[in-house]
């Protein structure tokens, strides 16, 4: 018998994101438009995590974070990859965890309201896509739990959508 994976504590992080990817595997399947999904992934995530303020992506097109579908205030348009978190994420091609925004070099600030912020890369294989990015007014939101289901998020919507040839 195959050993299956054990079942998340309840009322954990944990199981709070296996209820989050079952959701955005059930809300992406059967399209693959990058626009729609990432409007609808933004979205389920904005209204299922607690204490966000922002929560959308930014596409890598010219060279550069181009603002794309979010849940949130307006934001910044463009982002130039190794500024902010944002860039800086592109960049490392890895996520970031900022617990205090405040203590980040070069943290640009489109909510004055946001207080942490956790980016995570969109990568296939070797590729980079964009970055999501989510805001807290919360310091210290973000933890390794959150970029753990946050990747696997992100790897669920990277599978399931078309993202440039
Ligand atoms: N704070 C980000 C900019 C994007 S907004 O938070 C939506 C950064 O420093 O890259």
């Amino acid at each position: 018998m195959l050993a299956s994976a054990p079942a998340p504590r309840r009322g954990s992080k944990a199981e709070l994101y296996q209820h989050l990817l079952e959701q955005a595997r059930a809300l992406l399947e059967g399209e693959r438009d990058a626009t729609a999904n990432a409007a609808n992934l933004a979205a389920l995530i904005y209204h299922t995590l607690p204490n966000l303020n922002w929560a959308g992506f930014y596409w890598l097109a010219g060279g550069g974070l181009v603002l794309g579908p979010f849940q949130g205030k307006p934001a910044c348009v463009r982002i130039a990859v190794g500024k902010g978190v944002c860039g800086t994420a592109a960049r490392e091609r890895k996520t970031i965890v900022v617990p205090d925004v405040n203590e980040f070099p070069g943290h640009i600030a489109c909510d004055s309201a946001s207080r942490s912020e956790i980016v995570v890369p969109l990568m296939k294989d070797v590729r980079l896509f964009g970055v999501l990015d989510l805001d807290s007014p919360d310091p210290a939101r973000f933890d390794a739990d959150d970029a753990l289901g946050l990747e696997l998020l992100v790897q669920e919507f990277i599978e399931a959508t078309d993202l440039g040839s």
